[in-house]
């Protein structure tokens, strides 16, 4: 049975997650949805089981993903589901909104949505955790995803969850901070200590960085994924002094350059 998985990330955990399933399933294609950002039209996977795998983002989406499921057309598949990774909650109302985009726009909603508990990444308000905590987060992980690939070998149907809580932050909170995401990037900075190594650039899945004059200017499209701050190899990009302290995060088992987007291998 042919799957496709679109994915969306910042510091590798969602990729990590989609790999995981993806070796399950096999003959699994992985897509990252920012390659299909210079497209245009719907999106119709060629695929019986299609998988969208992302974060969540203030109780919801991250903005490319929503616009992205609102071209997806997986009228033709046999099952579609949805893995939201998120750092302690948000999930349901993420995998809702999710449904809801399918459900009007194509009039086929998920068969199946998970979550899965991950080191959080928001480094603008918080650190990762890091050490024996991490450890322990990632291992739970694991556990989830075995889980839930269970669940998808055999197509299963599930309801979606749903939480009082992250279904009011969404409708309060998340209309907010998405207003102004996209130019949250001007928080950012870059100190002397840039090498103008280019690794900012590359990683962003929004294309929002480019290198002037040896150093990165963002350009107003940010996702706020975080990607540049985490992977800047010499910590160099800061967002404000709350960040100066914090420890950087990825997912151990993804790479810079598979986050670069030089993903090849096919599960
Ligand atoms: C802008 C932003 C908002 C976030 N909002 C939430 C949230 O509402 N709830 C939550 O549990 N985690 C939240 N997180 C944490 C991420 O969802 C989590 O760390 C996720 O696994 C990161 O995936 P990635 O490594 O694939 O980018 C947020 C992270 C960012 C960068």
């Amino acid at each position: 049975m042919k799957t496709i998985i679109y994915y969306f990330t910042g510091t590798g955990n969602s990729l990590a997650a989609a790999k995981k399933i993806a070796a399950v399933l096999g003959d699994c294609e992985l897509v990252p949805i920012a390659s299909l950002e210079d497209t245009q039209g719907a999106i119709v996977p060629a695929a019986d089981r299609v998988g969208i795998v992302c974060p969540v983002y203030f109780s919801g989406l991250p903005l490319m993903v929503a616009s992205f499921a609102g071209r997806l057309d997986p009228a033709a598949a046999k099952y579609v589901f949805a893995v939201i990774t998120h750092g302690g909650g948000g999930e349901s109302a993420a995998l809702r909104q999710l449904d809801g985009i399918l459900r009007q726009r194509q009039g086929r909603g998920l068969d199946a949505g998970f979550g899965i508990a991950m080191p959080g990444n928001y480094i603008l308000m918080y650190e990762s955790p890091e050490g024996k905590k991490q450890e322990e987060i990632l291992a739970k992980a694991d556990e989830v995803i075995d889980d839930i690939t269970g669940f998808l070998t055999r197509c299963g149907k599930r309801e979606l969850p749903s939480a009082l809580i992250p279904r009011v932050l969404h409708a309060v909170l998340y209309p907010w901070f998405t207003s102004h995401i996209h130019t949250d990037d001007k928080k950012f900075t870059v100190s002397d200590k840039c090498t103008a190594c280019g690794t900012c650039v590359a990683i962003c899945p929004a294309n929002n960085i480019e290198m002037i004059e040896g150093k990165p200017v963002w350009k107003h499209h940010c996702e706020l994924c975080c990607g540049c701050i985490h992977l800047c190899p010499v910590q160099a990009i800061q967002a404000g002094a709350g960040t100066e302290k914090r420890m950087r995060y990825r997912h151990p088992e993804i790479t810079v350059l598979e986050l670069k987007g030089k993903l090849e291998e096919k599960a």
